[in-house]
């Protein structure tokens, strides 16, 4: 891979690092040159890559290790990046679940916990960034949505509730923060080859696919560009905005 060192210096904060999409944002950011403070749940598991992608591509990987749903956690992750750093150039909240069921059987505990991964943790997370990014008056916070949110989807009206949640708290965050330099951006994937689909039959997978206009599958790189375009200066002038990283899906 080349790097263009479009995020050279810039200090940057991502969630769900240890694999799918996230580990490819992870890896991308590095080599454009992020300061990269990789976030992750299991104690230990990004220790090995965060050496390896600083060395490979000459800047600072840094884990740090939090359930994005436990308020201790990510308070202490940002206390660690105020210290060492003490700047946020960049957030992007990638972690996130996908669970199914059809509208009979959506149980209480099923829409608590969808929501408080895929939309409280990243309210709570643009909290605690925009403090920062206030006071620099600059920033750029990138929310991971879905094309199950801008499109809805039968067997997913919570996972599909969520995801619009994130475009249209990014909506308000863009107007909120825009005073400030502050830039707010979601995308929304289609059908992208991580675990995430491990739920999913050969059959649906195969028919879904069928349905992309572009024939193929997305990969994680293909979504983790977007994300370094929408952190870079090359998107100065955007907010607000979702844009879709599908290969032109019918869903
Ligand atoms: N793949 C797709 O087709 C697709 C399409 C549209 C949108 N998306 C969205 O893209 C994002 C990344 O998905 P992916 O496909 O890369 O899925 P994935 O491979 O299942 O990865 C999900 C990531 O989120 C993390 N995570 C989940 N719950 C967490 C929690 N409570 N605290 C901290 N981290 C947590 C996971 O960590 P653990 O390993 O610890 O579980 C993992 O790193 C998600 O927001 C997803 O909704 C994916």
């Amino acid at each position: 891979m080349s790097s263009s060192n479009l995020l050279k210096g810039k200090v940057t904060l991502v969630t769900g690092c240890n694999r799918g999409i996230g580990k490819a944002i992870l890896e991308r950011f590095a080599q454009e040159g992020a300061i990269v403070y990789a976030s992750a749940r299991e104690e230990g598991c990004l220790d090995e890559c965060a050496k390896e992608f600083s060395n490979n591509y000459n800047t600072l990987v840094i884990p740090v290790y939090f359930d994005v749903t436990d308020g201790n956690g990510f308070k202490k992750a940002f206390a660690k990046i105020k210290t060492e750093q003490n700047r946020l150039d960049v957030l992007v909240n990638n972690a996130g679940i996908m669970q199914d069921s059809l509208i009979g059987m959506v149980s209480e505990k099923l829409m608590t916990d969808v929501f408080a991964v895929n939309v409280f943790s990243v309210i709570n997370m643009i909290q605690y960034a925009s403090k920062f990014m206030v006071k620099q008056k600059s920033g750029s916070i990138i929310n991971v949505s879905s094309i199950i949110g801008t499109n809805g989807h039968s067997g997913q009206i919570v996972y599909s509730a969520s995801k619009g949640a994130v475009i249209s708290l990014t909506k308000s965050a863009a107007k909120e923060l825009a005073k400030n330099n502050i830039r707010v951006n979601a995308i929304a994937p289609g059908i992208i080859k991580t675990d995430i689909l491990n739920g999913l039959s050969p059959e649906v997978l195969a028919e879904r696919v069928s349905k992309i206009g572009l024939g193929r599958i997305g990969t994680p790189r293909d979504v983790a560009d977007v994300v370094v375009f929408l952190a870079s200066d090359l998107s100065a002038y955007i907010t607000g905005q979702t844009i879709g990283v599908d290969g032109a899906a019918l869903m």
